[in-house]
């Protein structure tokens, strides 16, 4: 069976071959962590987004959208907390000058002892068959014991040095449990560093002062500094929510796996804003909807957990993770953080500007509370490839690749196919796609066998083939071939519209989420 390495690499490669993502600047060797979306890639990223922003400003009368520029005033950055507090700790190999996040190294520390853990469970599973208790186990074997604790004794470090900033403390546990660089295989560190990951760059002419502005490291900052704009104009009573989504940037140091961590990402933000108190009544709302939201589009149930925050950003007073299960293990794809009064409070104090919220009900003025919701696009566009991706070995000993995507993200809805490039064939099939483009995202194919135009529509997820053959210009019938099952049945043009609204309408999805 190929590892889940192989099945990533191969999603990567299957991402570039068909128009899902490129590498950007390619022709150049590409640039460290930025990519660019192809044709198919740009049609499901932009169904993502729009699936979320319909659940955001569809479904709730009170939460509207805005769009605020990539730019802003320095000093919201300032107030933010981003210019002091958004660093990461790195630290350098001497031998290979290669970089490293401390905390990832220390993480990925932990999930050797997870492993090791793991591993002897699984042995003893074998060893012990039917009447294996792996808690009993767990609980009683030697050596599981002694890599739990290890395991604890070093969590319990880095909770404490990631708390307290000390990035000594941090050196220390990477030198204590002998960490290695992957390349040079030494332990010859620096110190740790913080850096800071904003991007910076500056505006208007040298000879005049320039301004040093940075590239907004999320979107939310937008939606606070116009929340009263949003108010007023929108006379919006509390609670109420503001949507946004748009491009974020981060100096990421280590950037790896492919975009789930790039430098120029984009991001889907939802600042609800609620009266102080009403908080963790409202983070728990929104906590719920959102996994709701994940679960609706059927990837499996197993795929998603909670993750709760140990370590607070300098924000939020709870945080929550949804995390999805990747070729690479579970991984953050949303965070929903209960950001207190912090960031109003303090563009308060940096604008000067009175920006506090009027509550007719109580007839008071006040800072209001902030739940949010973040998810990176990029993030949910890998999760869905990798969990719809899949090879599937058919009868005859053939294989084919499937992206059994939901079929509400699918970039192409409906392909359609003239059976042979003459007699009629191709007009039949592009009056059929005539009536159905306005709708649904077509495709027209007269090239190449049909089990090869098939097996194209597959790798990109395609759900519904419309076969148009002699008999359709007898009887107005197709044949219409479903993607995952391969089941293929004879139907009457005018009920094409039907059958695949029925599977692409997101408005199902919806009732879904809020019937439940
Ligand atoms: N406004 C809150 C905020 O930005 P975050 O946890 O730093 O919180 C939110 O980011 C989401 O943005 C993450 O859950 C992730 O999906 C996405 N994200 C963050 N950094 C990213 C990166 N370097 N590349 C791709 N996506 C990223």
């Amino acid at each position: 069976m190929a590892s889940q390495e192989d099945v990533f690499k191969k999603l990567v490669a299957h991402c570039k071959e068909y128009g899902f993502v490129f590498p950007s600047s390619e022709i150049y060797d590409g640039l460290g962590a930025v990519y660019d979306y192809g044709q198919n890639g740009v049609e499901l990223k932009n169904n993502i987004k729009k699936y979320w922003w319909d659940s955001m400003t569809l479904l709730h009368g009170n939460i509207v959208g805005i769009d605020a520029a990539i730019f802003m005033h320095p000093t919201v950055w300032k107030a933010s907390g981003h210019v002091d507090a958004f660093n990461d700790p790195l630290i350098d190999n001497k031998d290979s000058k290669k970089r490293y996040r401390a905390d990832v190294l220390i993480e990925e520390l932990i999930a050797k002892y997870d492993d090791k853990i793991n591993k002897e469970v699984e042995k003893a599973a074998k060893k012990f068959g039917d009447s294996f208790d792996a808690e009993l186990f767990k609980k009683t074997n030697a050596r599981v014991l002694e890599h739990q604790e290890k395991r604890e004794e070093i969590h319990e470090r880095f909770k404490k040095a990631m708390n307290d900033n000390d990035l000594d403390g941090l050196k220390q546990i990477i030198l204590d449990y002998d960490v290695v660089c992957p390349i040079s295989g030494t332990k010859n560190w620096t110190d740790v560093r913080q850096f800071n990951l904003m991007f910076s760059t500056e505006m208007g002419s040298t000879s005049d002062g320039a301004m040093k502005i940075y590239l907004r490291p999320e979107t939310a900052q937008g939606i606070f500094v116009n929340y009263l704009n949003v108010q007023k104009t929108g006379r919006m009573k509390i609670p109420f929510g503001i949507a946004q989504i748009g491009k974020a940037f981060r100096n990421e140091i280590v950037a790896r796996q492919f975009i789930f961590r790039m430098r120029e990402f984009e991001q889907m933000e939802m600042q609800f804003f609620v009266r102080p108190g009403d908080e963790m009544k409202w983070f728990s709302h929104w906590k719920a909807f959102r996994l709701k939201w994940h679960k609706a589009l059927g990837l499996g149930d197993q795929m998603y957990r909670y993750h709760d925050h140990e370590k607070l950003a300098h924000y939020a007073n709870a945080a929550t993770d949804i995390e999805f299960l990747m070729p690479f293990g579970f991984k953050e794809v949303e965070g929903i953080h209960s950001r207190t009064d912090f960031d109003l409070s303090s563009h308060e104090k940096f604008s000067g500007k009175n920006i506090k919220y009027f509550d007719p009900e109580t007839n008071q003025s006040y800072t209001p509370y902030v739940i949010e919701t973040s998810i990176g696009v990029d993030r949910m566009f890998l999760s869905i490839m990798a969990a719809s991706y899949k090879e599937e070995e058919l009868e005859g000993g053939e294989t084919r690749v499937l992206l059994a995507l939901p079929p509400v993200l699918a970039p192409v809805k409906v392909a359609i196919l003239p059976l042979l490039k003459k007699d009629g064939l191709p007009e039949k099939a592009t009056e059929i796609m005539n009536e159905l483009k306005y709708d649904f995202k077509c495709v027209y194919e007269e090239k190449d066998t049909i089990g090869k135009r098939y097996r194209r529509m597959d790798a990109i997820g395609t759900p519904f083939c419309v076969t148009v053959d002699h008999q359709t210009i007898q009887d107005n019938t197709v044949t219409l071939r479903y993607r995952d099952t391969m089941k293929q049945e004879r139907v009457n043009v005018s009920d094409l519209h039907k059958i695949v609204g029925d599977q692409v309408n997101m408005k199902n999805l919806f009732k879904k989420i809020m019937e439940e």
